[in-house]
């Protein structure tokens, strides 16, 4: 996720502040490095992919002059992390200067409205169009102020921007959507950053700019205003006790946790990606004899329940299958029609690339859904979504995950769509649920999170715990038992309900666990038989149900409510967070580093 920083200094030059400023959110993860610095009413950049400090030590950053200025490290999200796309990015005179993190929905549409006006663009980057945009606006407004709450009022998205121009060589301008923004003030200067530990060492007075809202920062405090309606609101300075360490996690006591509250944000983003991409990929799919969903570990649980969704959506039959046996068991079949689409967080897991390698040589077409542009799957795909969910510290996938299931589930209605097997109500109705997932995934958090903390206390001494669903949701109790196990160190078990009565059964007795995933839907009916059969050998059942479900709510020791009108085939968008929430406490319960589980490792390199 990209990191700002801005920052006007009262008695040193800015950009050895700018660096350390920059530095302290080295562990948001970035791909590239950029400074901009006002002086004599002149803006210089300066910036590169690599490492703050490698970057710095060839640019030299630090000799930059003025006492004005803005910082940026960027994670990439449109554009390979290359020099030209680095932040900062400037109008055509290179008098407007920005930063930003976020997502612009609508930029292809404005490049293009901008482009036809004669503006010259660098970048690939979705926010070099906000720079020129306000640049345009300029040129029928009195003041910069009013031309970039003019462009805000345009641009659709999530964003945090900080700008500097020689026009007004005296204040930085800022504004935030969706993307966290916060002020700070000192005797040594005035701040704007994404995060309060960049601004630790120098106050621990601060103000959050919230969403619509834009600021502009003076050496001697800043005002700030709505961006609807240029109104001014009144915000005091708030004393914060944090440590570095509990800023970096923004008072969470873990990445793990702080990841899990961020799923109604990535999945925002995950619904911002821009369409044609995604009708690149459904126009791949669509052409394939088969379609092969390959993945390792959570991303494969991804895979399964989207092949729930494409056979549901769109009528169509695909093979998620786990990467490492991919070669073995489909290599002999691959060829020109066959269409892999690889899902990676990390792009870079050893066993998916071997199969993705695999199936080029043999001319199939290769797709990808991905978290990390310019990794080696994004290389070698013939075209792929990069997913916008911000880097995952938490060694355990878990808003990549969600934001994966929404990225697959779109592409389902696409391909349902193209083929004709949706009508224009359900196409409606639909997307219209894709747009409120977010809500229903944080009303889910909210209503249940102390819930499950205790319902983790009460279980964690148990050897062993079963997670069972149906249909789709035997993807949800996969994923939900894997979080377990890898973080709780509990081998438990997950399968489909209905194949318990072939094995799984005999490891019930008096007081065993059994997690039931109980959405409302086609398959509730064979879920209550399942729950009825355990429930006789002595199980004790913790159902996570519809709210207000009472047939299942009566059969169940322990239950969690879910958001009434979910789709069954989208459910485990929101049925997973209580069970990642329940691996997590049940971790710190037992002692374990949640975010470090033992053995395992962010990204499996190796074979
Ligand atoms: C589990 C987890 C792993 C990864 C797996 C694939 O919490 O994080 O199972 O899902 O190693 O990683 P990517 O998606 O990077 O290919």
């Amino acid at each position: 996720m990209c990191g700002i920083f801005g920052c006007i200094s009262k008695d040193s030059p800015v950009a050895p502040i700018i660096i350390q400023g920059l530095k302290r959110l080295e562990y948001r993860g970035y791909d590239s490095v950029g400074v901009a610095t006002l002086y004599n009413e002149r803006i210089e950049v300066r910036k590169d992919a690599g490492k703050i400090d490698e970057v710095n030590n060839r640019l030299r950053f630090s000799e930059m002059k003025g006492s004005i200025g803005i910082g940026h490290t960027r994670w990439a999200t449109h554009g390979a992390p290359t020099m030209v796309n680095a932040h900062p990015h400037s109008d055509c005179n290179g008098e407007i200067t920005l930063i930003h993190n976020g997502v612009i929905e609508n930029f292809l549409e404005i490049k293009e409205e901008l482009l036809n006006k004669g503006h010259n663009f660098v970048s690939r980057t979705d926010t070099e169009v906000v720079a020129h945009l306000i640049e345009e606006e300029f040129k029928n407004s009195s003041t910069l102020e009013e031309a970039f709450l003019k462009a805000l009022r345009r641009i659709r998205g999530s964003y945090a921007i900080a700008l500097i121009s020689s026009k007004e060589p005296e204040r930085i301008f800022c504004a935030r959507n969706e993307s966290p923004l916060v002020l700070g003030v000192s005797e040594k200067g005035v701040f704007c950053a994404s995060d309060v530990p960049a601004m630790l060492p120098y106050t621990n007075k601060i103000a959050w700019v919230k969403n619509g809202e834009a600021a502009v920062l003076d050496s001697e405090g800043f005002t700030i205003v709505r961006i609807e309606d240029n109104s001014k609101i009144e915000r005091g300075l708030t004393e914060i006790t944090w440590t570095l360490e509990m800023a970096e996690k923004q008072g969470y006591p873990h990445f793990m946790v702080k990841e899990i509250f961020e799923q109604p944000q990535s999945l925002r983003n995950a619904l911002r990606i821009q369409k044609q991409y995604m009708d690149l990929l459904t126009t791949f799919l669509d052409r394939g004899r088969e379609i092969f969903l390959v993945a390792a570990g959570t991303s494969y649980h991804a895979c399964l329940a989207a092949s729930y969704l494409f056979s549901k959506f769109a009528r169509l039959v695909t093979y998620p299958v786990v990467s490492s046996e991919f070669i073995e068991n489909y290599g002999s079949s691959i060829g020109i029609d066959s269409v892999v689409l690889a899902v990676s967080q990390s792009g870079e897991t050893f066993d998916t690339l071997k199969a993705v390698d695999y199936a080029r040589m043999r001319a199939a077409t290769i797709l990808a859904v991905t978290n990390t542009v310019g990794s080696t799957l994004t290389r070698v795909s013939r075209a792929y979504i990069v997913q916008q969910s911000g880097p995952e510290i938490g060694v355990a996938a878990t808003k990549t995950f969600t934001s994966q299931l929404i990225i697959l589930a779109q592409l389902g209605v696409r391909l349902a769509r193209m083929r004709g097997k949706i009508s224009q109500d359900d196409l409606d109705e639909i997307e219209g649920v894709f747009k409120i997932m977010p809500d229903y995934v944080e009303k889910a958090l909210e209503n249940n999170s102390s819930k499950v903390e205790v319902l983790s206390k009460k279980y964690s001494g148990e050897r062993v715990f079963l997670f069972l669903g149906r249909g789709v949701s035997s993807a949800t109790a996969l994923e939900g038992r894997l979080k377990l196990l890898e973080l709780g160190y509990v081998p438990a078990l997950a399968y489909p309900a209905g194949e318990s009565k072939h094995g799984p059964i005999s490891v019930i007795e008096e007081g065993t666990p059994c997690i039931f995933l109980c959405p409302k839907g086609e398959t509730r009916k064979e879920i209550i038989g399942s729950i009825m059969e355990m429930k006789a050998r002595g199980a004790r059942i913790i159902s996570i149900c519809e709210e207000g479900d009472a047939e299942i709510i009566g059969l169940s020791e322990d239950y969690l409510e879910m958001p009434k009108g979910i789709p069954e085939p989208l459910s485990p968008i929101v049925y997973v967070a209580p069970l990642q929430l329940f691996a997590y406490h049940f971790a710190c319960n037992r002692g374990a580093d949640p975010d470090k589980p033992r053995n395992l490792a962010k990204s499996v390199t190796v074979p």
